[in-house]
């Protein structure tokens, strides 16, 4: 194996930069010349490639963001705009690929093994939502932002004993909502993965408030509804308490990444090489048990189910309950 690809996909994630430089040394240790592929997929199938060395990855590594560019390129599902992209590669002699993204980034990687053109994944996402792996890059550092931002808001909650509602991202998991919600001592946590009735809530919440409580916090997962509309539903519910809501938005997924992001990138991406140097494809690469672990795409995607922390969601339940 003499030159490999690396791109990122979907939404960009702290700690993608991290990937990248492991798979540019990693490459440089064994000999192996590595290409960034710009703008993700879609910079696959317009040839747009860059030599990467040492100098462009060092500073890199601690950034948020990708230094790769993303795009979501839906396109990439048809057959004739991967083939365009399995000639582009062939014509910069590339001999493989390693995919950085979310799971529907996955299956461009699958699409290409299949058409003879060996990929490899590294999960990159701060939702925390593929199966299989215990986590995914950017994860870390997204619950750490989002944690900061509800740290900051619960100063000026306290100071007017306001209900404050935080809406976090996910896009369908509730990871992120969990991990900061038990980070901050949340008064409740509302997520797509468990049916929840507003009147627990207002109830959960004004017994806390009944125990002394000087503020309150319902960390929100984007996956069960936007922050207005739930302010106003609890509102209504909740007369005698002043709430506000607040979308975190975008401030989650920028940023430096954490030490746990860039130490499981850089463990990822140098496995990535690896592999692909032991001839293996269509698979990815995970973590569970604090260990590497391969998972394949086709087994692992449409057969598991991406597992929440379950215990953690009935910890803090059980800490705002009585
Ligand atoms: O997948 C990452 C993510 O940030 C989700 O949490 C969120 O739903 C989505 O991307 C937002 O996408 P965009 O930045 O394209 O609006």
């Amino acid at each position: 194996m003499k030159r490999i690809a690396v791109l990122t996909s979907g939404g960009d994630a702290p700690g993608m930069n991290a990937a990248v430089r492991a798979v540019v040394e990693q490459g440089a240790h064994h000999g192996i010349e590595v290409y960034g592929v710009y703008y993700g997929y879609k910079g696959l199938v317009e040839g747009d490639f860059r030599k990467l060395e040492s100098k462009d990855t060092q500073h890199a590594l601690k950034l948020g963001g990708t230094m790769l560019y993303s795009a979501r390129f839906p396109e990439f599902a048809q057959a004739d705009i991967q083939k365009q992209a399995f000639d582009q590669l062939k014509k910069a002699d590339i001999d493989a690929l390693v995919v950085i993204g979310g799971d529907g980034s996955f299956q461009g990687a699958l699409a290409l093994t299949k058409l003879g053109f060996p990929a490899i994944g590294i999960p990159g996402t701060i939702d925390n939502d593929i199966p299989g792996t215990e986590y995914t890059i950017g994860f870390d550092t997204a619950v750490s932002s989002a944690l900061e931002a509800i740290d900051r808001i619960s100063d000026t909650a306290a100071s007017h004993n306001r209900t404050f509602v935080i809406e976090v991202m996910g896009r369908h998991a509730g990871d992120i909502a969990v991990w900061a919600g038990v980070a901050a001592g949340a008064d409740a946590i509302v997520i797509p993965e468990n049916a929840y009735e507003m009147e627990d809530i207002v109830h959960r919440v004004r017994q806390g408030r009944e125990r002394g409580k000087d503020y309150s916090l319902i960390v929100l997962a984007e996956g069960v509804s936007n922050v207005d509309d739930f302010v106003e539903k609890y509102q209504a519910l909740a007369a005698e308490q002043e709430v506000r809501g607040v979308s975190l938005s975008h401030i989650q997924r920028g940023g430096m990444p954490t030490s746990r992001d860039r130490v499981y990138a850089t463990l990822m991406g140098a496995r990535a090489v690896d592999c692909l140097r032991e001839g293996k494809a269509g698979i990815y690469l995970g973590i569970q048990g604090e260990q590497l672990a391969e998972f394949d795409i086709i087994d692992t995607l449409s057969k598991a189910k991406h597992k929440l922390r379950q215990d953690l969601f009935i910890l803090n339940r059980d800490l705002t309950q009585r």
